[in-house]
C-alpha cells in the first residue's frame, strides 16, 4: 500500500496456468496493470500446466478469458498484442522434479536478455493438495542468492484445519523466509476493504465513538447469490465456514476491530490484526449451538431458474452435511469491544449478492422529544457496502419538514463510483502489483492464519461431531435458515438486509 511506481524487472510463473483462476482473475488483472502502465519495464509471464498449448493457442485462450471477465475487455487498440508478447506457456508436470529445470532455464534466459536479475514470482493457483510438493521443489531451486528476489504466492484455502495449516506453514518456512511468502486473501485487495482503514484512521470523527461505549452491535454479511459454480469437489471438503468465515470474514472483522496502527508498515498492521484474532472469545463445544448456525440449501428457484439442492450437485455426496451457510456470533474480549456482539453470516444462493458491514450505534435518549417523535426514531447506523454496491452511509435522525416535531431517519452517502468517476481496480490487480513490489501489507502472515483457524476450530469440530438433523434447511433465494434469525433475535436484534439498487 505505497505510492506506486513501476516495479522492478519480474518473471511470473503461474502454476495452474491453464486453470480457471488464471483465466478469470490473474491474467485479466495483469492485463489491466499493463494497460495502466503499472507492469515493470521488463516482465515475462509463464503459465505452467499439464494441458498442451502452443504459445499462440495459450494467448488466444487467455484473450477469451479477458473478453469475458476483465473490466477492460478485448484487444484495446493493439495493447493486447504488446502484452501477450510477454506471455508464454510451459507444459510441465508439477509433480516431476526434473521438470523444474525448465524454470531455471527460463529465468537464466531472461536474465541474459535483460542484463539484470529479475524478481521471480511463483504463483500457486492450484488445488490445495498440490501446494506442498510444488513448494518443496521450488524451495530446492537455486535461482537467486538474495532471498528477496524469489517470492511464492499461495492461494487459499491455506490448510484444511489448524493442524494442516500449521504443517503447511512449517513446510514453507523450511524452504522460504516469511518475507518471501505471500498468502492471498483476495478480500484484502478490494478497494472498499482497504478503505476501512482510511475511513477509521484518517478521520477524527469516527475513531472516538468506535467502541463499546457507543456501538450496540456489528454485523458482517457476505451473501452470494451464486451456488457452487461447478466446484462441488472442492466445496464438499470445505463448506461455508472454512471457505468464507475463516479467511475473508475474519479479515474484515479484524479491520473493523483493530487498534490504530502506529505506522502503515506491513508488520505493524498485521500485528494489530492478529491481536484482534487472539482476543476473540473461544466458543466451548457445549455452547456452539448458542453462537453458531449452519445451513444447507435445498432444491428450489433462484431468480426464476430452477436449481438443484446442494446434495444433488455434481461432486457432492447425496448425504452430505457440508454447510453452504454459516452464521456466527463473535465477541472480542478487550477494552474496546467487551460485550459488543459481532454477528457474521455468509451463504450460497442467498436472496441477494451483498457484502457489507453494519455498525449499529446505541440509541440516543428520547426524553427531550415528544412521544410521537419516538415512533419513527432509529439509532444511528453506519453501513459500509463492499460489493456489489460500493458506498458508505450514515443514518441519522432529521426533522420531517412540517409543523410537528416528527423525526425521520435519513442517509448521508459516499458512493465510490460517483466520487471517483471510474471503476476501482480489481482486488487481484492490487495484490499482484504488491507482490511485484514486495509489499506484504495486504497478505496474511503465518501467525494470522493460525490464529484464524484457532477461532473457528471449536465450531468446525463440534459441527463435524454432530450430524445436523434438519439439512437441507433453507431454500435458494432466501436469507438462510430460520435458526440464524433466532441467533440474533435472542439478543433482541435482527439481521439487517440492505436494499439493493
Ligand atoms: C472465494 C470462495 O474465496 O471467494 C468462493 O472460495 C466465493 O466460494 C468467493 O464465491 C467470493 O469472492 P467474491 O470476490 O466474489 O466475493
Amino acid at each position: 500500500m505505497q505510492i506506486h511506481k513501476r516495479p522492478p524487472a519480474s518473471v511470473l510463473f503461474i502454476f495452474g496456468g491453464s486453470g480457471d483462476l488464471n483465466y478469470r482473475k490473474l491474467t485479466p488483472a495483469l492485463y489491466n496493470l499493463f494497460l495502466d502502465d503499472y507492469m515493470p519495464e521488463q516482465f515475462s509471464i509463464a503459465g505452467l500446466g499439464r494441458s498442451p498449448y502452443s504459445d499462440e493457442d495459450y494467448r488466444k485462450h487467455l484473450l477469451e478469458g479477458i473478453s469475458k471477465f476483465s473490466r477492460r475487455k478485448g484487444e484495446q487498440n493493439g495493447h493486447w498484442k504488446d502484452f501477450s508478447e510477454h506471455v508464454n506457456y510451459l507444459q510441465m508436470d508439477a509433480e516431476d522434479p526434473v521438470a523444474y529445470d525448465k524454470i531455471t532455464e527460463y529465468v537464466k534466459e531472461k536474465e541474459a536478455e535483460w542484463g539484470v536479475h529479475p524478481t521471480v514470482i511463483f504463483y500457486l493457483a492450484v488445488a490445495p493438495q498440490l501446494v506442498p510438493n510444488i513448494a518443496t521443489h521450488l524451495g530446492n531451486l537455486n535461482l537467486c542468492s538474495d532471498k528477496h528476489c524469489t517470492r511464492i504466492v499461495v492461494e487459499k484455502p491455506f490448510g484444511h484445519d489448524l493442524q494442516s495449516a500449521h504443517e503447511l506453514n512449517e513446510l514453507l518456512a523450511s524452504k522460504f523466509t516469511e518475507e518471501q511468502i505471500y498468502r492471498i486473501d483476495h478480500y484484502l485487495g478490494k478497494e472498499t476493504v482497504q478503505n476501512i482503514l482510511a475511513f477509521r484512521f484518517a478521520n477524527a470523527l469516527f475513531e472516538p465513538v468506535w467502541n463499546r461505549n457507543f456501538i450496540d452491535f456489528i454485523q458482517i454479511t457476505a451473501a452470494e447469490s451464486v451456488g457452487l459454480e461447478g466446484r462441488g469437489g472442492y466445496y464438499e471438503r470445505s463448506g461455508a465456514l472454512r471457505d468464507m468465515v475463516q479467511n475473508h470474514i475474519l479479515q474484515i472483522l479484524c479491520m473493523v476491530g483493530m487498534e490504530a496502527p502506529v505506522s502503515f508498515d506491513a508488520n505493524e498492521i498485521r500485528n494489530k490484526k492478529v491481536d484482534v484474532l487472539n482476543a476473540i472469545r473461544r466458543i466451548s463445544p457445549d455452547k456452539v449451538h448458542e453462537y453458531a448456525v449452519r445451513g444447507q440449501y435445498s432444491a428450489g428457484w433462484m431468480k426464476g431458474q430452477q436449481v438443484v439442492g446442494y446434495r444433488e450437485e455434481k461432486g457432492v455426496d447425496p448425504k452430505s452435511n457440508t454447510d453452504t451457510y454459516a452464521a456466527v456470533k463473535f465477541y472480542i474480549d478487550n477494552w474496546r469491544w467487551q460485550g459488543v456482539p459481532f454477528y457474521v453470516r455468509t451463504g450460497k444462493y442467498m436472496h441477494q449478492k451483498a457484502t457489507n458491514i453494519v455498525i449499529q450505534f446505541k440509541e440516543a435518549p428520547h426524553y427531550s422529544f415528544p412521544a410521537e417523535a419516538a415512533q419513527t426514531w432509529r439509532p444511528n447506523r453506519l453501513t459500509i457496502s463492499i460489493q456489489p454496491e460500493m458506498d458508505i452511509r450514515i443514518r441519522f435522525q432529521a426533522k420531517r419538514p412540517g409543523q410537528t416535531m416528527t423525526l425521520d431517519p435519513v442517509d448521508m452517502t459516499f458512493n465510490y463510483d460517483a466520487a471517483n468517476g471510474e471503476h476501482a481496480p480489481e482486488a487481484y490487480e492490487t495484490l499482484l502489483l504488491d507482490v511485484m513490489e514486495g509489499d506484504a501489507t495486504l497478505f496474511m502472515r503465518g501467525d494470522q492464519v493460525d490464529a484464524a483457524w484457532k477461532v473457528i476450530m471449536p465450531i468446525l469440530e463440534t459441527w463435524e461431531n454432530r450430524t445436523p438433523q434438519d439439512f437441507p434447511n433453507y431454500a435458494p433465494d432466501s436469507w438462510g435458515p430460520d435458526e440464524a434469525d433466532v441467533l440474533v433475535a435472542r439478543d433482541g436484534h435482527s439481521w439487517i438486509n440492505l436494499p439493493s439498487k
